[in-house]
């Protein structure tokens, strides 16, 4: 599948079937957000994948949603402040950095056939105590992962052009 195409086609998925992922295609989807560019290339981050039955319901607790717990692979995708780059202003760069690889694995998935849909609204806390996550990690998304039992077209709901574009000058 063509990049552009990926980019038109791909949607966020909430309802997934119970067929579990290939370990290739896993890899492969991970292989693209190890590939991601990232602000002095300092990487800041590790990807959680999870399976376990019972650690997606214990993952429950961040996140309450059937759908969210039913897809067979849960991804989170965690930053390392410390390890990140900051601008000389001081402004941190480690979100920014997870975000470019998380579209970056979202876009592989969807070239594989696989659904995912970027979770913001969690509970970052009780995520955290879940996984075992260190206090200095940050997590910055979440994704279920799966195949699609829902079909969707392409991206049509978004700003014309010429609304979130200006040329030369504000
Ligand atoms: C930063 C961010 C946070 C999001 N958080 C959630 C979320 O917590 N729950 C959810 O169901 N969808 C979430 N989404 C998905 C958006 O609702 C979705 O991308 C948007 O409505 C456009 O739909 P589409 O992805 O199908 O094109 C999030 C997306 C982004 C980029």
């Amino acid at each position: 599948m063509e990049v552009f195409e990926a980019i038109k086609t791909r949607r966020s998925i909430r309802s997934y079937k119970n067929i579990p992922v290939e370990k290739e295609k896993l890899l492969k989807v991970l292989e693209a957000a190890r590939l991601a560019p990232s602000a002095v290339n300092f990487q800041p981050w590790t990807f959680i994948v999870v399976t376990d039955p019972v650690v997606k319901q214990k993952l429950k607790a961040s996140y309450q949603s059937d759908w969210f717990t039913s897809a067979p692979v849960i991804i989170i995708a965690c930053a390392h402040p410390n390890k990140a780059w900051k601008k000389f202003d001081g402004e941190e760069y480690w979100k920014v950095d997870v975000a470019i690889a998380m579209q970056n694995l979202i876009l592989a998935a969807w070239e594989e056939g696989l659904g995912t849909c970027w979770i913001g609204a969690f509970k970052e806390d009780e995520a955290k105590r879940v996984l075992g996550i260190p206090s200095d990690v940050r997590i910055v998304a979440m994704t279920p992962l799966g195949y699609p039992a829902e079909e969707k077209g392409p991206v049509t709901n978004r700003k014309p052009l010429d609304e979130i574009v200006r040329y030369e000058h504000w």
